[in-house]
C-alpha cells in the first residue's frame, strides 16, 4: 500500500466521523464523498450533496475543515457537486437496509420557556390563515401578551410581507437564531434568515426547516407563539403537529361550500393527531357596505357544527398591519374574545 492510499484512509477514517447534519449518518457511509487530492500543501476533498443548492453545505464544510486541520491539514479546500437521482435512490436503499438504528426523522421539543403554542391552519389554502395571523398577533400584543409568530410555509412564507419587514432574523455567537421583530412581536420565517447565515439553516427539506426554526431559536419567555401553517395535509402541517408542541389549533375557514368541506379533512387530521381544536374563526364572513353602512354575509355553504365559532370577520377591503391594524372595532373585540379562549396559561 503506497503511502498516498494510507494517507487517504487516514482521511477517510476521520471524514467517516462527519455526518450529515440532516439525515445523521457518516458522509463516507452516505457515498457523498466523490475524492480526496493532494496539490502541494492544498488538500481537495469533493462532495457531493444529496440535494442540489443544499445549504447544509456550510455545516459540511466548516465540520471537514476543522476535522482536517486536526490531522494537520490547514489549506483544505471543498469543492461540491450533487448526487444524481439513482445515486440517491441505491444510496438511500443500502443505508436504510444496513442501518436500522437510524434517528427518527420527527422528535417532539419542549415547551421552552413559550406558554401557549398556538396552530392556526385549515388544509385549505388562501382562506386567510396568515392574515389572521398577523391580526391576532397585533392584538395579543397589545393586550400586554409577548408575543411571537413562526411562519412555518417554507414553500410560499407570507408573514414579511404582512408585516412589510426589512430587518432579518440574525445569530448569536452559538448559531442560535434571534427572530426579527415587529413593535414587540418576535417574527421568523424562513425568508428572514439570508444565505449569509446559511449555519442555521441547515435542512433542505420542509420538515427539517420548521424544525431547526422551532428548535434552533431564541424566543425567550413568550406568552404566546402563532404557528402560521401552509396549506395542504402534507410535511409542513404533519411536522408541525409531531415535533411541536401544539397546545391547541384554530381552524381558519371562510363561508364557501369548498372551505367547509376541506375544513372538515382539517378535523380528521387534529382527531388523528389529537390536537385539541379551541373553535373556527371564519374569515371573509361578512362585508360591511360603505354606501348603506349595512352588514350582508356571503354566501355559505354547509357549517361544522361540531366547533364553535369564536370569531367572525369581515371582508376587509384594504389590509395592512403596517403602522398599526385598521380594522373596525367589531372586529378586534371578536378577535380579542377569541385570544380570550386561545391563551390557556
Ligand atoms: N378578511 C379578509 N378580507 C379581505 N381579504 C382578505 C381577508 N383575509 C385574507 N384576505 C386576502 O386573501 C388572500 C389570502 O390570504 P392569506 O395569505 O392570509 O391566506 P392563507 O390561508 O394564509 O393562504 P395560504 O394557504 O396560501 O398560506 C390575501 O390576498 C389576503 O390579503
Ligand atoms: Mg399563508
Amino acid at each position: 500500500m503506497s503511502l498516498e492510499e494510507q494517507e487517504k484512509e487516514k482521511i477517510y477514517s476521520v471524514l467517516d466521523r462527519i455526518k450529515d447534519p440532516e439525515i445523521g449518518v457518516s458522509i463516507v457511509k452516505l457515498k457523498m464523498v466523490e475524492y480526496i487530492d493532494k496539490t502541494g500543501s492544498t488538500l481537495s476533498i469533493k462532495i457531493k450533496l444529496t440535494v442540489p443548492g443544499c445549504p447544509l453545505s456550510a455545516t459540511i464544510e466548516k465540520d471537514i475543515k476543522q476535522a482536517m486541520a486536526e490531522l494537520g491539514y490547514e489549506d483544505t479546500k471543498i469543492l461540491f457537486g450533487f448526487m444524481t437521482k439513482q445515486e440517491l435512490e441505491m444510496v438511500k436503499k443500502e443505508i436504510f437496509k444496513k442501518d436500522q438504528k437510524l434517528p427518527s426523522p420527527i422528535e417532539k421539543y419542549d415547551k421552552k420557556a413559550i406558554k401557549n403554542v398556538i396552530a392556526v391552519y385549515s388544509a385549505k389554502g388562501g382562506v386567510g390563515k396568515s392574515t389572521v395571523v398577523s391580526m391576532l398577533a397585533l392584538i395579543s400584543a397589545a393586550m400586554g401578551y409577548k408575543t411571537g409568530i413562526l411562519d412555518c410555509d417554507i414553500s410560499g412564507p407570507s408573514i414579511t410581507a404582512l408585516f412589510n419587514l426589512k430587518k432579518m432574523a440574525s445569530a448569536t455567537k452559538e448559531n442560535r437564531i434571534i427572530p426579527a421583530e415587529y413593535h414587540g412581536i418576535e417574527l421568523l420565517g424562513i425568508d428572514m434568515l439570508t444565505s449569509a447565515e446559511t449555519l442555521i439553516w441547515r435542512g433542505p427539506l420542509v420538515s427539517s426547516a420548521i424544525r431547526q426554526m422551532y428548535d434552533d431559536t431564541e424566543w425567550g419567555n413568550l406568552d404566546v407563539l402563532f404557528l402560521d401553517l401552509p396549506p395542504g395535509t402534507s410535511d409542513g402541517p404533519l411536522t408541525v403537529f409531531q415535533a411541536i408542541p401544539v397546545d391547541m389549533m384554530v381552524l381558519v375557514t371562510t363561508p364557501q361550500m369548498l372551505s367547509q368541506t376541506i375544513g372538515r379533512k382539517t378535523l380528521a387530521m387534529a382527531d388523528i393527531l389529537k390536537i385539541p381544536i379551541t373553535g373556527i374563526i371564519e374569515n371573509m364572513s361578512y362585508f360591511i357596505c360603505d354606501k348603506c353602512g349595512n352588514k350582508h354575509s356571503l354566501p355559505d355553504g354547509e357549517k361544522i357544527k361540531e366547533l364553535p365559532i369564536i370569531a367572525r370577520l369581515p371582508f376587509i377591503s384594504s389590509f395592512s398591519v403596517v403602522d398599526g391594524l385598521v380594522i373596525d372595532k367589531e372586529t378586534k373585540e371578536s378577535l380579542m374574545n377569541a385570544l380570550v379562549l386561545m391563551i390557556k396559561r
